[in-house]
């Protein structure tokens, strides 16, 4: 049997957090005429008041980039110093090459492995799974992880369903060496039978030439709300008790809880059956950001590191859940306070 030598006995924590907003706010007076709601249905049913939309002058790789540069700044390093860029999004437009290599051109980040993650809203949780296994094991050092999306490009705004609930945004972490775990166990899954209930449609496989124009292909995203909203509430509270005993902890060693940013009920609901206690502070970002799948994780971070700054450091529960459906999480030690 081979031994193999030069293994770093090291573990893995997030450095840091930086995350990158669209300029333009849009209220939910700007939506409702299109399909028969109200800005009071759409803050009962989701808490969403506001959310960011880029311009046509802003891609999905500009928000990342720009995250990206506050996350690599605030925790001590320069971009030469990532060995690894992991892209978790939905929302780049091109099959091949890969968003990840794009975000490496842009910051001059040579030799670095990048690949990008399509998990969907559970994206980030996947990706820091992996960045944190990369680094205890050796195969890197210092890897940014990314979670960015441009929904808007993507949304249908005569869909009841979707055309309110989505924003766009980046939100990126670093995750490198520690000496002592601060990243635990990921808990990843997916629940494949559902996986028609969230979908980008149609594919371009189905385009016909002379039948269908490039116009009437482009996709949009769907979903089965109730569907989604059902097993999210019922399916993901388990997950969020099988991650925090994994961890070797119980609700109590809980100090903040940041889930993706889905829908506000959702969130209520699953801190009440993972019977966390009244002191866990519960991110609600969806409140002015909407959701914004791979990068709402992310962003929810930065903002609630912001209001509530003796968080850096403390515990933090982190869950995905979208199309696939697919899930992940982890309990991660907050970033510490930045060092730029
Ligand atoms: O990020 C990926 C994961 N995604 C999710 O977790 C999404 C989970 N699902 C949801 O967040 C919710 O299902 C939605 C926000 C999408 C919809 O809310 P809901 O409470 O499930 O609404 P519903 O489809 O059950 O409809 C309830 C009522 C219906 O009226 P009646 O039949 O009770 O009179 C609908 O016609 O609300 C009506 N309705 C609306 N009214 C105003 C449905 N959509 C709208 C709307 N505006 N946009």
């Amino acid at each position: 049997m081979a031994i193999i030598n030069n293994i770093p006995a090291r573990d893995s924590r997030i450095l840091s957090v930086g995350a990158h907003r669209p300029a333009r706010v849009v209220p939910n007076s700007e939506l409702i005429d299109r399909i028969d709601s109200s800005d009071e249905w759409i803050r009962q049913r989701t808490g969403i008041e506001t959310r960011h939309w880029a311009g046509p002058e802003e891609t999905v790789v500009d928000m990342a980039v720009a995250a990206s540069k506050i996350a690599i700044k605030r925790a001590g390093l320069v971009p030469q110093d990532i060995d690894t860029v992991i892209f978790a999004t939905i929302t780049y437009p091109y099959q091949t090459p890969s968003a990840s290599t794009e975000v490496a051109a842009r910051l001059e980040i040579k030799n670095a492995a990048a690949f990008d993650i399509g998990a969907a809203c559970a994206g980030f949780s996947y990706s820091v799974g992996l960045a944190s296994d990369m680094v205890r094991s050796g195969s890197a050092t210092n890897v940014l992880v990314i979670g960015g999306e441009k929904i808007s490009d993507f949304l249908d705004l005569d869909d009841r369903g979707t055309s309110f609930i989505f924003g766009d945004g980046a939100g990126a972490v670093v995750v490198g060496p520690s000496d002592h775990v601060a990243i635990g166990p990921t808990v990843m899954g997916s629940d494949v039978q559902n996986r028609e209930a969230i979908a980008m449609l149609p594919s371009w496989i189905d385009f016909k030439p002379g039948v269908n124009s490039a116009e009437t292909m482009w996709p949009v995203l769907h979903q089965e709300g109730q569907k989604v909203f059902r097993w999210a509430v019922y399916e993901i509270a388990k997950v969020g008790k099988e991650i925090i005993a994994k961890s070797g902890l119980t609700p109590m060693d809980i100090d903040a809880f940041i889930p993706h940013q889905a829908n506000e009920r959702i969130i209520e609901s699953l801190t009440k059956s993972m019977e966390l206690p009244d002191s866990v502070i519960v991110a609600r970002d969806i409140r002015t950001t909407g959701n914004t799948s791979a990068a709402s994780i992310p962003l929810a971070m930065d903002a609630l590191l912001a209001e509530h700054p003796e968080l850096h450091g403390k515990n933090a529960l982190l869950i995905g859940f979208g199309a696939g459906l697919v899930y992940a999480g982890q309990v991660v030690e907050l970033p510490p306070v930045p060092k730029n």
